[in-house]
């Protein structure tokens, strides 16, 4: 393998692995023998509760003590002179991945006689087991509060994903997030009930809208270009350029009752719009049955929470790439997007520096992570009046810290769908990835006349990444080919995740 490959791709090892030894303050992680590598790249779905390791210590009393002992430290064999059942309070257990611990469990280990599981435990039961042989090896688990109403919440990762962070006063629930799929998707939630968060994020195209600019309901455009919302609950900023804008819950507000421009135009309708939802009959039953404790559910702080909800469950995993990355099919990408892989975590490039990571942008979060990154960078699109200045009022990060020196900074977004989101950048002003491409290769945008006139490539404040290269003709296909391989197919057709309302309201 390429050695930058090998250093910068195999994201999901060692973002997991890192995730445990740091949590453990370890330095090594060796395997356990008996799982495969690729293992490592299954997390946990389970939001912790408590009620799981409860769970878990349930079903190891009743199908593992035998041999492991009531208290794990192991000593029986499986079979006459096989090795003894392992001990598994000992140290170094603590740092086997949980989907390695998890595939022993579903597999066994044929030379050792210990049983396969895969169908003596459900899958939930094998992950509680995960919990309970975690904290019996004396690791501090990240256990959320009581679940709500009674329910548990399962995320469904896809393999290399680690879980999301999520607030502590909104935890997950599937009745929440259907609850704001409802929202998401309901039109009742604008000003002249035309509008619908979707009317500017449509799964289609992985939820963007294919505006350079979106279009307000009332006919205003918006500085700034629709993102994408594919892996959102992995992002700790959200939006193109403010650093202070950090929770779903609070970003929702933006657009709705956002006056400059007015997106979906509620400033000062509150009220009315609380009362309105209140009489349909869909949320008369999904409000209460998302908020089992409220004697009114019907809160604007509700409304947020159960967007957040389902925003946090719009996971995108699955494409070409993803196959091929994980080992399920080599052949899942042509042989000039596997090219185009190493061109792109190549340092002739650096788009790995800023676009790098399961989620291809460094700027993430989740449940173990060390620390939070929030980058934001300057690619060099403008150089209005050769000193760097950028068209307001997107001038990036400046806009909200009047710093000089974060004038033309934005967040590098993910490149997951990215074949399906033009036009680019955060004001659209590049058509198609050829053109992103060029951008690059120039190490900044040229612009020869009007206004925006400007050589990007000499933009005084632009990340020294952004230094340009030349790439042949084959080579650009092939960084294209990979950029393509990004497109999961799964995620702009999951049913989860599309319009639950009747044609007669859309
Ligand atoms: C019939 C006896 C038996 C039962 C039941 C059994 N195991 Fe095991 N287990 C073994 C043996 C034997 C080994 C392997 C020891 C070796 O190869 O060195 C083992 C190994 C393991 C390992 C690997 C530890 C390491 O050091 O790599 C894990 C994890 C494990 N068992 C978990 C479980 C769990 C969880 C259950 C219950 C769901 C369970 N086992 C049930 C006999 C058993
Ligand atoms: C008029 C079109 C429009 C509507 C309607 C709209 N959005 Fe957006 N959305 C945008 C634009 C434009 C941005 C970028 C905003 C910025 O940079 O200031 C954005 C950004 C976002 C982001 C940040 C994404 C990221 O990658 O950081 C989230 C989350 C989001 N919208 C959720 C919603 C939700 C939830 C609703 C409904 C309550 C909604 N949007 C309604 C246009 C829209
Ligand atoms: C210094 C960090 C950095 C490097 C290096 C970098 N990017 Fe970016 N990328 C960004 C930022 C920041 C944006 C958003 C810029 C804006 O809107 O003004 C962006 C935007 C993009 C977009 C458009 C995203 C969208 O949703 O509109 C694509 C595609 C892209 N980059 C691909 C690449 C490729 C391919 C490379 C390597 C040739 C690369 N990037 C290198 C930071 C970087």
């Amino acid at each position: 393998m390429h050695p930058k490959l090998a250093g910068a791709l195999v994201f999901v090892t060692s973002a997991l692995v890192g995730a445990i030894s740091m949590q453990l303050g370890a330095q090594q992680a060796p395997h356990v023998h008996h799982a495969p590598a690729q293992s490592r790249m299954l997390a946990s779905p389970l939001d912790l509760v408590e009620a799981d390791v409860t769970a878990g210590q349930a079903a190891f009393a009743t199908r593992c003590a035998t041999c492991h002992g009531a208290d794990g430290k192991g000593g029986r064999p499986a079979r006459p002179n096989g090795p003894p059942a392992s001990d598994l309070t000992r140290a170094d257990l603590r740092t086997h991945a949980d989907g390695e611990l998890y595939w022993v469990i579903a597999n066994g280990i044929a030379e050792s006689g210990m049983p396969p599981f895969a169908s003596g435990l459900s899958e939930l039961e094998r992950w509680q087991v995960v919990a309970y042989l975690r904290r019996l090896g004396g690791v501090r688990l990240h256990i959320r509060g009581p679940s709500v109403g009674g329910t548990r919440y399962v995320w469904s990762l896809p393999p290399g994903f680690p879980r999301p962070r999520v607030p502590a006063d909104n935890p997950m629930s599937a009745e929440k997030a259907e609850l704001g799929r409802h929202l998401f998707y309901d039109t009742r939630m604008s000003l002249d009930q035309t509008y619908s968060c979707a009317t500017c994020h449509k799964q289609s195209l992985a939820f963007t809208d294919g505006r350079p600019r979106s279009l307000g309901v009332t006919g205003q455009f918006h500085p700034r270009g629709s993102m994408g919302l594919a892996n959102i609950a992995y992002s700790p900023a959200l939006t193109w350029a403010n650093p202070t804008q950090r929770k779903l819950e609070t970003q929702a507000l933006a657009p709705m009752f956002g006056e400059d421009p007015p997106e979906m135009g509620l400033a000062g309708l509150e009220t009315p719009l609380l009362a309105r939802l209140a009489l349909v009959p869909e949320y008369q039953r999904l409000f209460p049955a998302a908020f089992p404790e409220e004697a009114n559910p019907f809160t604007l702080a509700n409304v947020t929470r159960a967007l957040a909800s389902f925003e946090r469950t719009l996971l995108s995993g699955r494409s070409a790439y993803d196959r091929y990355r994980s080992g399920e099919n080599p052949q899942a990408i042509s042989a000039s997007a596997r090219r185009g892989e190493l061109l792109f975590f190549d340092e002739r490039t650096e788009c790995f520096h800023c676009h790098g990571g399961f989620n291809f942008t460094e700027t993430v979060d989740y449940v173990g992570k060390g620390f939070v990154e929030v980058e934001f960078h300057n690619t060099g699109l403008y150089n209005l009046g050769n000193d760097g200045g950028y068209p307001p009022p997107n001038t990036g990060v400046h806009a909200v810290s009047e710093d000089p020196e974060d004038m033309g900074r934005f967040k590098a977004p993910s490149l997951r769908n990215i074949a399906l989101t033009a036009p680019y950048m955060h004001d659209g002003s590049i058509a198609t990835l050829d053109g992103v491409i060029a951008h690059y290769e120039a190490g900044g945008r040229t612009i020869t006349s009007g206004p925006m006139k400007g050589v990007g490539a000499k933009n005084p404040r632009k990340s020294s990444f952004v230094k340009g290269f030349t790439l042949t003709a084959q080579e650009r296909r092939d960084l294209r080919a990979f950029l393509d391989s990004l497109t999961d197919r799964e995620f702009i057709t999951d049913r989860r995740f599309s319009d639950p309302w009747p044609a007669t309201r859309r």
